[in-house]
């Protein structure tokens, strides 16, 4: 067989931008380690940060953010999992859209409370069943969480989708929690809407969450940020102070310089996302006998690989996602990420966040592989 060294190997299963941060949010930071920016932060994260937080929550999403709802984290994972653990606990329900973000369902378990899942089908583009998020509410549900442009489907929630789970999230008086870390990467007619910009009494319930990680190529930096109402955002702050503290301050300067600072850097990331989704997307077309719907968002393509099943590839039969990762991992040194532990095994969820070149190659061993 045609095994490919391990040193040749192509990840399209990457979940990170492939650019470097912006020459000047680095600049921010080295000027932030300049000017002394090397001790202690406050606990919710600097002043002039969370100001500018609510600034682009106002200006950019529709919500009417002040300062006191704004809690900056080391990362929306961070942020997620603070206001997981302050809002909801023992034998408390929180509703999860499934495929979910395979995080958001450990970190509800670690809360204490218990996931409840809610298919959203590939019949439907991984659309939610609105119907049947209502008729999964029992008197023990506290939450609900959504993730739009979602991750790992690449779906994206219209305007009346967020309508319908608004008017549920009020008659059952649910907290809404939003991740929204892939906002900017929307495609074709597709566009991201805030549920909390819905109108005042949505806000009034809901935490969005935001992190630079993904917008402006600044993964390792570690900066989430989100807006919740002022109570929880107390509560999520005393969190902070007893585990993290406030995070990097170097960190937070090179954050308020994303934020505040020039964006043309989102545009052109955005521009590159869209041209290499086309490509992937050609390449997929001539993949039989696997499906996918196009996504609308992020930089994942999410794949239906049943229609392989039963055969045997590499001398192995493929029942699952994880052994055709494996097989692609083992004869091809390619990355697939089987999507197991988003609740999806029978999906792969293949990454564009990478090099043309590296698509073109991917494909190419994928290609072979299924020959
Ligand atoms: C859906 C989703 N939410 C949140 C995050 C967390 O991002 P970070 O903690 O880097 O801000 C990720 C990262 O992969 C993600 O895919």
């Amino acid at each position: 067989m045609w095994a490919i060294a391990m040193d040749e190997r192509i990840r399209l299963s990457v979940g990170e931008p492939d650019f470097p941060t912006p020459a000047h949010i680095c600049e921010a930071a080295r000027r932030a380690m300049d000017e002394g920016y090397t001790r202690y932060t406050p606990q919710p994260g600097f002043e002039d940060l969370r100001d500018a937080v609510a600034h682009k929550f106002q200006t950019e999403n529709g919500i009417d953010a002040r300062r006191e709802q704004i809690v900056v984290s080391c990362g929306g994972k961070h942020s997620l999992y603070n206001v997981m653990r302050c809002a909801v606990g023992a034998g408390d329900e929180v509703i999860l859209l499934q495929p979910y973000w395979f995080a958001a369902v450990e970190q509800v378990r670690l809360a204490g409370a218990a996931p409840v899942l809610v298919d959203c089908p590939a019949t439907n583009d991984f659309q939610p069943d609105v119907d049947a998020i209502g008729l999964a509410i029992s008197d023990a549900t506290r939450a609900i969480v959504i993730n739009s442009p979602c991750n790992p489907t690449g779906a994206v929630f219209c305007r009346q989708t967020l309508w319908a789970i608004a008017r549920i999230a009020i008659e059952h008086d649910l907290l809404v929690i939003t991740d929204e870390v892939y906002e900017s990467m929307v495609f074709d007619d597709a566009e991201h809407v805030s549920i909390a910009s819905l109108d005042a009494e949505v806000a009034s319930r809901t935490v969005t969450i935001n992190s630079v990680s993904k917008t402006h190529a600044m993964t390792g930096w570690r900066i989430g940020y989100a807006a919740m109402p002022a109570r929880l955002a107390e509560k999520v702050t005393h969190l902070q102070s007893v585990s993290t503290s406030g995070p990097c301050a170097v960190a937070q300067r090179a954050a308020l310089a994303a934020i505040t600072g020039d964006q043309s850097h989102v545009e052109t990331m955005v521009r590159s996302y869209a041209e290499r989704r086309e490509m992937m997307l050609r390449h997929l077309r001539r993949v039989t006998p696997v499906r996918f719907a196009e996504p609308q968002g992020t930089f994942y393509v999410f794949v239906d690989i049943t229609g392989l099943y039963g055969r045997v590839i590499g001398g192995q039969m493929i029942n699952s996602a994880d052994d055709l990762a494996r097989v692609a991992r083992e004869m091809s040194a390619l990355e697939i990420l089987p999507a197991t532990t988003f609740g999806a095994p029978h999906h792969v969820r293949l990454s564009f966040a990478v090099a043309h070149a590296d698509i073109e190659r991917g494909f190419e061993r994928l290609g072979r592989l299924l020959a």
